[in-house]
């Protein structure tokens, strides 16, 4: 082994590596190194006179900022960016497992002297690099690699999508998700008692929500669901493996988030907040991903204290601040997925979904696609109210897909 101590100043970050850390966490990593020092060298590979971290990106963060002037390192000889590779993923991989009896049993003599939270173990079974790969490859992973595929008529990608991506989409029967025979009805609206099933509480479509998971989501994804009303997203990306933050200002629609979230099985975890999506409890630049289905206005009444009782412009106001708040805690170059209907205010419809793309962009959002969903729903069939007014039924909802551009722009209040 080559081991040798170099000044820090001279030690880089690898710019492609693909871990990250939370804030949490990389508090709790320094907090290690303060008390148990370094113990284990970093591994680096030799460019130009400058050493580059395979394994220990985030130690070396941590050192750096505890003023550390000079690190141990283990150089290697990685001369290919393959090897690269293969150093960083050697260095994590997990072959070991934890035995989790014997480990509680080792560990608990000893409760007054170790600070439980200052560790976190990991005992989700390790996958294979291939399912990585096979379910999340190079044609999601935005900014990277653009396969050349012919995606109207590749089998493959037909095959592992199940849909075709057009710009419409139909035949969105909400037992056809993956996730259906998992996900908790949304209770009957009280108000209507004697026409519980027409008037139940919408919940976003669940294929809709699969779709957008397999489409704007890359691997690791840390997500945000504002207003997350009966958690269909939250509790589907838990099935798919993502970590996240629900959010919701009512606490009967907070309890129910638990019950549909306790109920998915899967391997991600979802934290529920009862708290306002217009002034949301989180940092800057700390999601990669937000999905949001704000409240309807006039469609739908909920407890609490809607953003979406009042009039229409008091609608657009809330919705404002929801996207300030969106814009603020996405980081940049990622999306924010709002799935959202039209509403008539009286007898005029109002352009809901392209008043709030306007307001998204001048938030600093990029539209960067719009969908069109056919939603088959019992409320929506066309009735002889409608033409009495001349009204056409509306059987469609719309995905807006807002970006956050790479360089931040600072969104202010007005
Ligand atoms: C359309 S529902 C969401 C349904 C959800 N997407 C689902 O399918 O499970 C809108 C939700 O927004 C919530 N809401 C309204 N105003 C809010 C606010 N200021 N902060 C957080 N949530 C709010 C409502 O309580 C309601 O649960």
């Amino acid at each position: 082994m080559d081991i040798k101590r170099v000044p820090i100043s001279d030690v880089e970050v690898w710019e492609k590596n693909p871990r990250n850390i939370k804030t949490e966490d990389f508090e709790r990593l320094k907090k290690q190194i303060e008390e148990l020092g370094v113990y284990k060298p970093l591994i680096c590979y030799q460019e130009n006179g400058r050493y580059v971290t395979l394994g220990g990106n985030m130690r070396l963060r941590a050192l750096k900022e505890l003023k550390h002037r000079d690190i141990d390192i283990s150089i290697v000889k990685a001369k290919t960016e393959a090897m690269k590779i293969k150093y960083a993923l050697s260095d994590n991989d997990r072959v070991g497992i934890y035995m989790e009896q014997e480990l509680a049993e080792l560990v608990y003599p000893y409760l007054e002297e170790i600070n439980l939270e200052d560790f976190k173990i990991d005992i989700g079974e390790p996958i294979d690099l291939i399912n990585i790969i096979e379910s999340f490859g190079p044609d999601l992973r935005l900014n990277k690699h653009i396969p050349d595929i012919d995606y109207e008529t590749d089998e493959t990608f037909k095959i592992k999508f199940g849909f075709s991506n057009s710009s419409v989409w139909v035949d969105l029967g909400q037992e056809n998700a993956e996730t259906w025979s998992y996900l908790i009805h949304p209770p009957p609206n009280p108000k209507y008692k004697n026409n519980a099933i027409k008037y139940n509480y919408s919940r976003a479509n669940p294929v809709a929500i699969e779709r957008i998971i397999k489409l704007w989501m890359d691997v690791g994804d840390y997500f945000y669901e504002p207003c997350a009303g009966w958690a269909t997203f939250s509790s589907i990306a838990k099935y798919f493996g993502f970590l996240g933050e629900a959010l919701d200002n009512w606490d009967f629609s907070i309890n129910f988030c638990k019950r549909s979230i306790a109920k998915m099985p899967g391997k991600g975890k979802v934290n529920v907040h009862l708290g306002d999506a217009m002034n949301s409890p989180f940092d800057d630049n700390q999601f990669d991903f937000i999905h949001m289905n704000p409240p309807f206005g006039n469609l739908e009444e909920y407890g609490g204290n809607s953003a979406g009782s009042g009039s229409y412009d008091k609608w657009l106001d809330n919705m404002t601040a929801m996207m300030f708040e969106n814009f603020r805690v996405l980081k940049p170059g990622k999306f924010c997925v709002i799935i959202m209907a039209d509403w008539r205010d009286r007898k005029i419809l109002k352009n809901g979904h392209g008043d709030f793309i306007n307001l998204s962009e001048k938030i600093g959002f990029n539209l960067h696609d719009l969908i069109i969903c056919r939603i088959p729903s019992q409320s929506l069939r066309f009735s002889r109210v409608h033409y009495r007014s001349r009204h056409s039924a509306k059987a469609h909802e719309y995905i807006l897909v807002f970006r956050k551009p790479e360089e931040e722009i600072r969104a202010t209040r007005q």
